[in-house]
């Protein structure tokens, strides 16, 4: 197959969170199954150009772009740059505008920090790439869009050509699915910023019609374009069976409902992670690799490594416990400051590592004399970081992901690969991949870490207790989990083939 993703992350050059690992995993593994894939990004003036091989002019084009002024939408040729060049062997198109007088569209220094409105970046994103597919040929079968930001794509592909008679040369036979990695994210747009496409608003009209109102979206005065993507791609599919069950019973933190409406093309495929960024026997960033033969020794060795070099206290029986998160509301920010206490109060180590709007209460505790950079125990590091993330994953006895809801998580399924156990709540892709090592429900040979319910301070606290228990009194058990977990295979080869099956049934 010819599948095209269209997206605004790829790791490792423009990754936010879990999106930009998933798009890098999915496309690298459908390329090694022999599928061409390629990856249409915008050229954010941050990109680490350094890491893209190859980086050539494809084309310059124009793409038709509206402008509200004086109460109505005044349309123009923006001229457009496609460059294209290969991130760790993926194939990447870049889009770039080279209109001075907006040519701040996709520049700051963070990929979703540009000073141009977002909605409207994005909305001209997806027309863009729809224009490139077409000027260039490249003919694919399967459009996959992810997030609010490719939302545009459909509704632009599908609004030209039915009410405009535009055809899509080349691509008439393509299929377009959505993967939806985050309900919570979903793109409200005035109604001149999405007629700045070129195409009328009308079409939001079906979209009322198949989702209620209330559905998702926030503001009845906004066209909400994650609805649009909904009702205008061929399938839609979420990170996580249990996520997928969650939103259409109006879980998962939304009122859902109305998705029933389009349940005959909604479905859950779990995320994989990627072996090439993730395995501890083979990992540039952590000093000492191993695999399940030799993890005890390694990773004790990573452990005092990281203790170390962060000035910790260098205790080989501190169960080091770590967090690798963005810092929002969805994250449990509360259950992780509860954790942060609860480990140094037991005797244990905490590493965390993450930046969000939510980093407040982690702030003012860094500024404490237990929990600030003089601690013997504690280390709460705000910021973003590559290389410290796969080091604290292999040093990491245990890593928490306490989310009030998670459509997959990644930071669990990295965390059982490096051989520390999670400690998870059980919500949307958590559930899937996280079963209590105390759960007599479940097969023993399934069990791979903690996992507890609720909301409250004491919900974690008990987790974390019969984590620390197991760690303390009964070390070779704790060892024996470990070894069990590196085994798990939670690589893309199963989802990347039932991605294929579903792409086949379009
Ligand atoms: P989400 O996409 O909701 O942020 P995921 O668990 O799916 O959550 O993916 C998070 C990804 O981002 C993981 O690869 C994790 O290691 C990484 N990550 C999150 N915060 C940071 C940070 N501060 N520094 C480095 N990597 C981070
Ligand atoms: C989103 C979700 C996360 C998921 C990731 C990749 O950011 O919050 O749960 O793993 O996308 O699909």
């Amino acid at each position: 197959l010819r599948v095209v993703h269209i997206t605004a992350e790829l790791a490792p050059i423009a990754k936010v969170g879990g999106l930009g690992d998933v798009v890098e995993g999915l496309a690298r593994a459908h390329g090694k199954m022999g599928h061409a894939v390629t990856v249409i990004l915008p050229f954010y003036s941050c990109l680490p150009t350094d890491k893209i091989d190859g980086l050539t002019h494809v084309m310059d084009y124009d793409v038709t772009k509206g402008r509200y002024q004086d109460g109505e939408t005044r349309y123009f040729n923006f001229r457009t740059t496609a460059m294209r060049g290969r991130v760790n062997g993926i194939d990447v198109i870049l889009l770039k505008p080279h209109d001075d007088e907006r040519s701040n569209i996709f520049q700051g220094s963070k990929i979703y920090g540009g000073s141009y409105d977002e909605r409207e970046a994005y909305l001209y994103f997806c027309r863009a790439a729809r224009e490139f597919l077409i000027a260039s040929g490249e003919n694919p079968n399967i459009i996959h869009c992810h997030e609010w930001q490719a939302c545009g794509f459909p509704m632009i592909f599908w609004g030209l050509r039915d009410a405009y008679g535009q055809d899509c040369d080349g691509m008439s036979n393509a299929k377009i699915m959505l993967t939806i990695h985050n309900l919570d994210s979903n793109g409200e747009a005035r109604q001149e910023e999405f007629c700045a496409t070129g195409v009328d608003a009308s079409m939001f009209a079906t979209v009322d019609k198949a989702l209620d109102e209330r559905t998702i979206g926030h503001n009845p005065e906004r066209l909400c374009l994650l609805k649009g993507g909904i009702v205008y791609s061929n399938h839609v599919t979420t990170v996580s069976p249990t996520y997928a069950t969650e939103i259409l019973a109006g879980g998962g933190g939304f009122t859902g409902k109305n998705l029933v409406g389009n349940k005959h093309k909604f479905s859950g495929i779990l995320n994989g992670i990627d072996p090439e960024s993730w395995t501890p026997s083979d990992d540039p960033f952590i000093p000492y690799g191993y695999d399940s033969t030799n993890v005890k020794s390694q990773k004790a060795l990573c452990k005092k490594y990281l203790q170390r070099g962060l000035g910790m206290k260098e205790d080989p029986d501190a169960p080091l416990v770590v967090c690798v998160s963005r810092l929002v509301p969805q994250k449990g920010v509360n259950l992780i400051e509860q954790a942060i206490r609860t480990t140094r109060f037991n005797g244990g180590q905490f590493v965390l590592l993450g930046t969000g709007h939510s980093d407040g209460v982690f702030r003012k505790m860094a500024e404490t004399e237990e929990f600030g950079e003089n601690s013997d125990s504690t280390r709460l590091m705000l910021m973003y970081s590559d290389a410290l993330s796969h080091l604290l994953y292999a040093a990491a006895d245990i890593v928490i992901v306490p989310s009030m809801f998670e459509p997959c998580g990644l930071t669990q399924m990295i965390a059982l690969r490096y051989a520390a156990l999670p400690l998870v709540r059980r919500t949307g892709g958590l559930a899937d991949t996280v079963f209590d090592i105390d759960d007599a429900s479940i097969d023993e040979n399934e069990r791979n870490g903690f996992v507890f319910d609720g909301t409250g301070a004491e919900d974690i606290d008990v987790a974390l207790s019969r984590a620390f228990n197991l760690y303390k009194s009964k070390r070779s058990t704790f060892e024996e989990y470990q070894k069990r977990a590196m085994n798990v295979d939670n690589t893309w080869t199963e989802p990347a083939q039932s991605y294929i099956d579903l792409y086949r049934t379009l």
